[in-house]
């Protein structure tokens, strides 16, 4: 059987490091595309002689052409411009809308049975738009967030309690930006939910509230000691993660920005909520019961990306 496809649409910070990831774990042969003459070709090369020393079998290529996303599984779009110090992920919505455009006609016309997962910011309306513009079911364009949020969320309370990032759970909900949800109720250590932890003295609310606000700005963080760019190892790991559950149909719960029809109050919209991950892309929207405290920041959160969709339908009116 041939190898699966992963086109790669953008191939810069995040774009390479996740074409090293995909042939690292055999996950298919990975096409890099690029508008850039020469980055993504460089990338493939360059990956494709680390094999000999990794012992990896995958065929490495980058392009210009959408032609040769044909037939693609997985695409993983990261085309776009990153924020710099200063900027919100917001503010990156004009130019990046644009792209979203050329990207999702690219993926429309040329790799329409692909599992998309997005994951240029804004995210919640990028890949909304990205959803409208390629024509595809909406179960099979989804949007990488709740996973690096959540993997940022596990990392800060692994280092807290001192315990394996391997036995911490957590979910992040709501949109990708400072409006975000960390679930406290939700999250785990060996299955003991957090407030249980802080009544057993392993934390206070004080610390907890720290790691909360840590995760809100986990990407500005980085984006502020990076300077010149914004994360990629821990974003293209995490997108890694739910393209490998839908190649190998792991039935994997993630949270991610999916397109919710109803669930958890919310109509006609993308943004982060649990979800399952199989071979038939968002398999299911886990329509999971908030408390009034959770539906309340969830709601303000859900409130943000509408604006941002309105904005994108004002810009582009082929959109409204
Ligand atoms: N089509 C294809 N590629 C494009 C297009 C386009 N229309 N416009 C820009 N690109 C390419 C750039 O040439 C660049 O190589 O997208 C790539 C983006 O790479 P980086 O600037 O390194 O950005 P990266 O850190 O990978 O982040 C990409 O993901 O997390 C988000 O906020 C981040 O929106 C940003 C995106």
């Amino acid at each position: 059987m041939a190898r699966p496809k992963i086109a790669l649409i953008g191939a810069g910070q995040i774009g390479g490091t996740l074409a090293h990831l995909a042939a690292l774990k055999e996950l298919g042969d990975v096409v890099l595309f690029d508008i850039a003459q020469g980055t993504p070709e460089g990338k493939a090369l360059d990956i494709a002689e680390s094999g000999p020393s990794e012992g990896f079998d995958a065929a490495l290529s980058g392009t210009q052409s959408y032609e040769d996303i044909a037939g693609a599984d997985v695409c993983i779009v990261t085309a776009g411009v990153p924020r710099k110090p200063g900027m919100s992920r917001d503010d990156l919505l004009g130019i990046n809308l644009k792209v979203m455009k050329s990207v999702g006609e690219g993926i429309g016309k040329h790799a329409p049975n692909a599992f998309v997962i997005c994951i240029t910011n804004p995210l919640d309306a990028m890949v909304w738009a990205l959803q409208k513009f390629s024509g595809l079911p909406a179960n099979k364009v989804c949007g990488m967030a709740g996973v690096l949020d959540s993997a940022r969320f596990r990392h800060f309370l692994s280092v807290e309690f001192g315990v394996s990032m391997k036995d911490v759970t957590a979910f992040v909900l709501g949109g990708h930006g400072d409006t975000m949800v960390p679930s406290v109720r939700y999250s785990t250590v060996g299955g003991i939910p957090l407030p249980d932890l802080i009544e057993m003295g392993w934390t206070t609310q004080d610390k907890l509230d720290s790691i909360l606000q840590r995760t809100r700005d986990g990407g500005a963080e980085i984006v502020g000691l990076l300077k010149t760019g914004s994360a990629f190892y821990a974003p293209a790991t995490a997108a890694i993660e739910m393209a490998e559950a839908y190649l190998k149909d792991q039935k994997r719960v993630l949270p991610c920005a999916a397109y919710c029809d109803g669930e958890l109050g919310v109509k006609d919209m993308y943004v982060g909520v649990p979800t399952v991950i199989g071979a038939g892309g968002i398999e299911k929207v886990i329509d999971i019961k908030l408390n009034k405290e959770e539906q309340v920041m969830f709601d303000s959160s859900v409130k943000a990306v509408k604006g941002l969709v309105e904005a994108c339908k004002g810009i582009d009116g082929s959109l409204a």
